[in-house]
């Protein structure tokens, strides 16, 4: 692609102006954002009463809190609700020690794993003991070796730079850089034989915590699953419906996802006690093996546990088969103030909203539907299930996905989307107030942040939208207020958390319910779907140059890339002009569906490779950390790949990757201009 001319972009500007001017609802949307629509009182309400107990997924607490999002959903009346129910493996801790020899010759430690009570919470006792989901069971031993952050790189120094051999080891890491299943995973690779991952003051703690500041508490620990995979590991592929077809325990024991080593997390305290027997050392640089030995036992049941999914349907009164879909998770590690009830706090505050729209006359043009999901802790299950349950459906109908999972941990708007939606996000951004600053618009306030108004894409697995993305081809939208959060996953993200730190006022909340739901209200009802592929070209242009400055060498040839790129570019540019002289609701239809179905061009039905559940070429996580949201994931893992076993053949599957992605776009931008060949 050449730099945008003048003539696209006054082209560009014009089919803004266009698009955004004839929505057929504005009125109805300055209500939705209007202050007589809008209740702090009430998010507020709603978050307590989902917060009151811990509700991990299979819980009665969590099942109670879906009859509370429920009631909800109905009495924001006119919302027709149902309850969709899958029947799932999740995991649940029942024993659980850890003891630490420091030398040969002291007194061995008992950890106690209990995270201190603060507070006079009633509830306290019913939250999970400190565990991680899916984490094998099985007792072992070992000298300690400190891993850093439990990266790749952290392991091939200790191995070239150190030369520390890990085989045997019980490894200790730290959390905050990569997926806690990511770390346990590396190390299994380097012969470990368990994992222990601890809260390091460094990156959580302060002189002072909770509930005097918002940092996390000495004993404070990091809960989470391991599982490196989406969805119930005994269905892969397929919904967990009652009776349906079942992977053995082994066979989900063998599947590339499950981590093969015991794990447990444990606070910043005992991570300290842990780290002060490496001997010979300033601190700064604890390595091992030994002289301390820990002794690591865990046991865990397997249960297949009923999971509940809410969903919440208004019909579209034009076009009731386009779907606009939010969503939203509801289980929780403990009781999840933050993550993930902060979003469901503001789901509901939007079908309430959307309610008092519906009372006054106001009717979607396409269906609105909003998802509760379950178990998402755990593996996405929720979501996932359903995904799989609907994926004919939604791959025809879907628009968008709009998800909210940690909405709100302190101040600073943060947004990922598939980029035809980046336009739309931020002109939603223009029209809300700024909740930490009357002076200007959450907008003005992102552009001016230190992330420059930045938007992230959705490569990783972090939440919801995974499976709308990656697996269907669905574009889709992820927003929150505050970024990392020092309590995070631990006793302590609660209603008080949240009322003292996250949003002392629960303005943020409104604010959020604001922003999301107007994208949801245009994607909704404006005539033309206000997608724009330009950005998506100029995006996907960048990661090939990306790919290119990499200077590859082995003849990789990067130019079908920027090829295919071009004629998306292209394409994009004709679709926005077209858009202004189309008339006749089945040729608006026809335009629409063109914009709807170009993101799922991007997927392929075989997959990634050696990860085929992944169909979205461009957006999947990178194979040795799921939170990494790299640009063309397959070929990313062919290069490691190559890089590795440096022969002919893996090179040339690098030159195969980057064909396939190319291929991908060019079907893409077919779908825009709607022409066969
Ligand atoms: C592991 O150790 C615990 C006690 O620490 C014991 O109850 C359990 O039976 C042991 N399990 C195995 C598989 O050895
Ligand atoms: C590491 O230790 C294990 C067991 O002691 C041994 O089998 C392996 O060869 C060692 N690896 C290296 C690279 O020295
Ligand atoms: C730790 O495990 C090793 C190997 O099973 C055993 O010899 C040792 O006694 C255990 N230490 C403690 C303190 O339980
Ligand atoms: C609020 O925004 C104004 C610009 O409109 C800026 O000058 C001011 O520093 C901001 N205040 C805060 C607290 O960020
Ligand atoms: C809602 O906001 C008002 C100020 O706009 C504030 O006085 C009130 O305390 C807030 N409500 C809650 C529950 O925080």
């Amino acid at each position: 692609m050449s730099k945008p001319t003048a003539l696209a972009i006054l082209i560009i500007a014009l089919s803004y102006a266009f698009l955004f001017s004839t929505s057929p609802k504005p009125h109805y949307h300055s209500l939705f954002l209007s202050s007589s629509f809008s209740d702090n009182a009430s998010v507020a309400l709603h978050l307590r009463t989902l917060t009151l107990r811990p509700h991990v997924a299979g819980s009665l607490a969590n099942a109670e809190a879906a009859d509370y999002v429920r009631s909800v959903f109905t009495s924001s009346n006119l919302i027709k609700s149902h309850v969709v129910t899958y029947h799932v493996s999740l995991t649940y801790p029942i024993h659980r020690s850890l003891i630490l020899t420091p030398t040969e010759s002291s007194k061995a430690i008992t950890f106690k794993l209990e995270q201190e009570q603060i507070g006079d919470n009633p509830y306290a006792n019913e939250a999970i003991p400190t565990f991680h989901g899916y984490a094998k069971s099985g007792n072992v031993s070992g000298p300690v070796v400190y891993a850093n952050y439990g990266r790749v790189e952290d392991f091939a120094r200790l191995r070239d730079e150190i030369g520390v051999n890990v085989t045997g080891s019980v490894v200790i890491a730290r959390y905050g850089e990569i997926f806690r299943g990511d770390i346990v995973k590396n190390a299994y690779r380097e012969g470990a034989v368990g994992v222990v991952i601890y809260t390091d003051k460094r990156d959580y703690g302060g002189d002072e915590w909770f509930p005097a500041s918002r940092s996390m508490p000495p004993s404070g620990v990091q809960v989470g699953t391991v599982y490196n995979g989406l969805g119930d590991p005994t269905t892969p592929g397929w919904a967990s419906v009652d009776g349906c077809e079942r992977l053995s325990e082994e066979a989900v024991e063998l599947s590339g996802d499950a981590t093969r080593i015991p794990s447990l997390p444990v606070s910043a305290a005992d991570g300290e006690v842990i780290l002060k027997t490496f001997v010979g050392e300033d601190g700064d640089n604890p390595v091992g093996p030994g002289p301390g030995i820990l002794n690591l036992s865990y046991i865990g049941e397997t249960v297949i546990a009923q999971i509940e999914n809410v969903i919440g349907v208004i019909e579209g009164e034009e076009e009731p088969d386009r779907f606009v879909i939010l969503g939203n998770h509801r289980d929780a590690w403990t009781f999840g103030a933050v993550d993930p009830n902060s979003g469901t706090a503001v789901l509901l505050e939007i079908a309430e909203r959307l309610g008092k729209l519906q009372r006054i006359g106001w009717k979607p043009r396409r269906t609105i539907i909003l998802c509760n999901w379950d178990a998402e802790e755990y593996a996405l299950i929720g979501s996932t299930e359903w995904v799989e349950d609907n994926r004919e459906m939604l791959s025809s109908r879907a628009v968008a996905y709009l998800n909210v999972d940690c909405a709100v941990s302190g101040p600073g708007f943060y947004a990922s989307a598939t980029p035809q939606l980046d336009e739309l996000i931020k002109l939603a951004a223009q029209e809300v107030q700024d909740p930490d600053n009357a002076t200007q618009t959450i907008y003005e306030s992102w552009i001016g942040s230190s992330n420059s108004g930045a938007i992230g894409r959705l490569g990783g697995g972090g939440s919801d939208y995974a499976p709308f993305v990656q697996h269907v081809g669905i574009p889709a939208v992820d927003v929150r207020f505050g970024k990392d959060y020092p309590v995070y996953h631990s006793m302590y993200d609660d209603f008080t958390w949240m009322e003292k730190f996250g949003d002392p006022m629960f303005h943020r909340h409104v604010a959020m319910a604001s922003v999301l739901g107007l994208v949801a209200l245009r994607l909704a009802d404006e005539e033309f779907l206000p997608f724009n592929y330009i950005s998506y070209a100029s995006e996907l242009k960048k990661s090939a140059e990306d790919l290119e400055k990499e200077k590859l060498g082995h003849s990789i040839d990067v130019s079908p890339l920027l090829k295919s790129i071009e004629n998306l570019f292209t394409a994009a540019q004709e679709i926005n002009i077209e858009k202004e002289a189309i008339k006749g609701a089945m040729k608006v239809r026809e335009l629409n569906d063109r914009l709807m179905m170009a993101e799922r061009a991007l997927t392929d039905r075989d997959g990634l490779s050696g990860r085929q559940w992944y169909k979205h070429l461009v957006y999947g996580p990178s194979k040795y950390d799921d939170y990494g949201s790299k640009s063309f994931p397959g070929v990313d893992d062919a290069i490691d790949n190559a890089r590795r076993l440096n022969t002919k053949a893996s090179w040339e599957h690098v030159q195969h990757q980057i064909w396939r992605v190319s291929r991908a776009i060019k079907h893409a931008s077919f779908v825009l201009k709607g022409e066969l060949t």
